[in-house]
């Protein structure tokens, strides 16, 4: 019967959460593959907000009746709130669609079945590098999926002049897959000034921007991760924007996302918003109660969302502390070494140019996991591992 389906290799990051679990090593093992946040005591946080906000959902406790399809209301506001400023002209004039989604995977997943179901032909573009499941969702949805030249392990920046020729030669309608902030996986941004740049293009070839943020806040701060989104708004571009507050919330396993869609005019902003509507009933119909009702209540109430925001600068700065500290380690120790990246690079995420069979050896004999790409998740270091990571490093590199 099923003699015809293959094993499943498994997945480059997700897989590795399982291999690190089963680390009998736990004295000495350091998670630094998935892009998750952990505290100076290795903890996954419980933001104080969201306690607050919990404990008012709890009490007392609430009916679980089905969600809207597209989500609690207050909800669907803070996600346009947060990503395109709160007074945005497109969405007063209710031009902008906004479904919760299950995380940025769901948004991910939603708008790429829309797309392919209104724009069959458009193919779909994303970095190189970028997160393997952007292409494993496109790809999925039915769309042939391309790679465009962005991160320049030369230079440790973009190649910003062969991006652009590279989307000035695409066709009306194909989709670009942008990181606003925090790259994932390279940590390597576009300035405010090449995002200018490549909007102009995308703008005069018909292109459609999909931005795709899961660590707004993690960069900058809120309003300036959210640039290359405001300015594509602000020109007049169609785009679709996913992000998440898996991270930002350190909600991940509630999967809280969002999938919004930028349209020229409210009556085609109502008409795509009944299609994400359809596209989310046909998968899983109706995102989870809890999730939208924590994201809901954090993000609408003033008091909570300023100490949400404070909580998301105490990660970010605690992440840039870990960046500093791992490169003036790793500096003292291999002086002929250019460490510099890891205080360049921004977000979660570190491209440190480790080939896979020095990852391979840090996980082997030193029981430090990292992606096998040589993505390191900053946000796994701390006060306590972060000479005996440095030393791991720089034993691979000798
Ligand atoms: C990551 O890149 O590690 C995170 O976005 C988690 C995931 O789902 O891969």
């Amino acid at each position: 019967m099923f003699e015809h389906v293959t094993p499943y290799a498994g997945d480059p990051i997700l897989g590795l959460m399982d291999k690190f679990a089963n680390d009998p090593r736990t004295d000495i093992k350091v998670n630094l593959g998935v892009g998750v946040y952990y505290t100076e005591d290795g903890k996954l946080p419980v933001l104080e907000c969201v306690k607050s906000a919990e404990s008012q959902i709890a009490n007392p406790p609430r009916p679980r009746g089905y969600l809207p399809m597209d989500g609690l209301p207050g909800y669907r506001k803070a996600c346009q709130d947060l990503l395109f400023g709160k007074d945005n002209e497109a969405v007063k004039a209710g031009r902008v669609a906004t479904i919760a989604t299950l995380g940025g995977s769901g948004a991910l997943k939603v708008g790429a079945d829309f797309i392919h179901e209104w724009y069959p032909n458009a193919k779909c573009y994303v970095s190189n590098p970028t997160w393997g499941n952007h292409i494993s969702i496109f790809e999925g949805a039915g769309i042939e999926v391309g790679k465009y030249p962005y991160y320049d392990a030369a230079t440790i920046g973009v190649k910003f002049d062969e991006m652009c020729e590279f989307f000035k030669g695409l066709n009306e309608n194909d989709v670009v897959l942008l990181h606003p902030c925090c790259h994932n996986p390279t940590g390597v941004d576009l300035s405010n000034e090449q995002w200018d740049t490549v909007l102009t293009i995308i703008k005069d070839k018909k292109l459609i921007p999909f931005m795709d943020i899961a660590y707004q806040g993690f960069g900058d701060d809120m309003d300036g991760d959210a640039y290359a989104i405001r300015r594509a708004v602000e020109m007049g571009l169609s785009v679709f924007v996913s992000n998440s507050f898996s991270k930002n919330l350190s909600l991940y396993g509630e999967r809280v996302g969002g999938l919004s869609v930028v349209a020229p005019t409210k009556e085609e902003a109502e008409r795509v918003h009944g299609q994400l509507k359809f596209t989310v009933r046909r998968i899983y119909s109706s995102p989870p109660a809890h999730g939208n009702a924590v994201v809901d209540t954090v993000m609408n109430d003033a008091a909570l969302f300023e100490q949400w925001v404070g909580e998301v600068y105490e990660m970010r700065d605690r992440i840039r502390d870990m960046r500093q500290k791992l490169q003036d380690t790793l500096s003292a120790k291999l002086p002929e070494r250019d460490f510099s990246y890891f205080t360049k690079q921004r977000g979660m995420f570190s491209f440190t140019g480790l080939t896979a069979e020095q990852v391979v050896r840090l996980r082997d004999e030193f029981a430090v996991y990292m992606v096998e790409n040589g993505r390191m998740c900053i946000a796994g270091l701390n006060n306590k591992n972060v000479e005996y990571v440095a030393n791991a490093i720089a034993e691979v590199l000798r």
